[in-house]
């Protein structure tokens, strides 16, 4: 039931930090600081590739995982989303591991996907929420999500979930694989069990965000830019907006924009910038500056620190919890999400069941 929530998808975005620290308290060890994966059928360390497959949000999810796994376990990691995936040919090489995600463990394109891996001599692992799934069951490694079920046809819980599991089992491969020390899992652990308190805070912008929804309710236009793994968490944020509020949004690398998107930029498209302190930030503040001088509407999502340094000359800020680029995602996940859903309330849609979706898609 609602409880005290409006809609099942306000429900979820706050079950967040529990349903996140239940899902890692299932790899974690927080005393020892160490990751466990459950029983492997196959050798971690003999893996010599990954390839993701998956749709819509979980697709997403895969896409920052790309980061992880490339960064902690220095293998080649491909991805591509699973209606396209078989149509490709793919070539399949031993000690290649396929790993699907699946909120539901049902979605067509992603089980004929995992069954065409399968065939092709992969090792098959899924990370999946509903565990009596058909992907839970034909799954060699089964990595659950502990999200609880997931009513909102815009996945939320199941999406940061599903960033959990990925973000330990990137630890665990690039422990099996030689490459992070048991020093350096220490440090990644904790950084994980400082998702939930972090995700608390990040909750607190719902005010903020509130006060932005009527104004970008009215846009016809919306694109959302970011580097890094804050790309896939632009595109992430351009389908949830997409999806329940039925603005026309995009997600765009923020280097991208002026080979071409930047074109689309007047005084009438909001463009949100997703640049938390780090590594990437001052490259994506320049973007963000090419579309101020052509009178974009930039609001910027960023830390104190970030919005200190930045925040100036843009529409709006919404301020998140300053946190280690390694766990951003996550805490990210949260103010996108409140966005699309305050924007879906302002135009009035029906944010449970948004027109034209369902909540499992079971054919190709
Ligand atoms: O059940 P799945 O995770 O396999 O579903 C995949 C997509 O259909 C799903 O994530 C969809 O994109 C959501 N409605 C996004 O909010």
């Amino acid at each position: 039931e609602k409880g005290n929530h409006r809609h099942f998808m306000e429900k979820e975005i706050y079950e967040q930090p529990i349903v996140v620290a239940q899902t890692l308290g299932a790899y974690v060890d927080p005393l020892a600081e160490t990751i466990s994966l459950p029983p492997l059928p196959f050798d971690l360390a003999g893996v010599k590739r990954v390839q993701i497959v998956a749709c819509g949000t979980a697709l997403l999810a895969g896409q920052v995982a790309t980061y992880w796994l490339e960064s902690l376990a220095r293998i080649p990691v491909q991805i591509e989303n699973a209606s396209e995936f078989r149509y490709r040919d793919p070539v399949y090489e031993p000690g290649g591991l396929a790993l699907f995600i699946s909120q539901s463990g049902e979605t067509a394109d992603t089980l004929a996907a995992l069954r065409h891996a399968k065939a092709g001599g992969q090792h098959i692992a899924a990370v999946v929420n509903v565990a009596s799934s058909t992907m839970a069951r034909e799954a060699d490694l089964l990595l659950p999500t502990h999200a609880g079920p997931e009513i909102g046809v815009a996945s939320t819980k199941a999406f940061t979930c599903q960033l959990a599991v990925l973000a330990a089992f990137a630890i665990a491969l690039g422990k099996a694989k030689g490459r992070v020390t048991p020093v350096e899992e220490a440090r990644l652990v904790h950084l994980l069990t400082e998702i939930p308190a972090a995700m608390n805070e990040a909750l607190k912008t719902e005010e903020s965000i509130h006060a932005l929804a009527l104004p970008l309710s009215k846009a016809r236009d919306i694109l959302y830019i970011g580097r890094g793994p804050d790309y896939p968490m632009a595109l992430e944020g351009a389908l949830k907006l997409k999806e329940i509020s039925y603005i026309h949004a995009e997600g765009y690398a923020a280097g991208e924009l002026k080979h071409g998107p930047i074109a689309l930029i007047d005084e009438n498209v909001p463009v949100i910038v997703i640049a938390p302190s780090g590594p990437r930030f001052e490259k994506t503040v320049s973007n963000m500056q090419e579309v101020m001088a052509r009178g974009g509407l930039v609001y910027l999502l960023s830390d104190a620190a970030g919005l200190a340094e930045h925040g100036a000359g843009t529409a709006a800020t919404i301020e998140m919890p300053s946190v280690d680029p390694f766990i951003s995602p996550l805490i990210t996940a949260i103010p996108v999400q409140l966005l699309a859903y305050h924007v879906a309330l302002a135009k009035g849609t029906d944010v449970d069941q948004p027109r034209n979706l369902a909540k499992s898609v079971t054919v190709e």
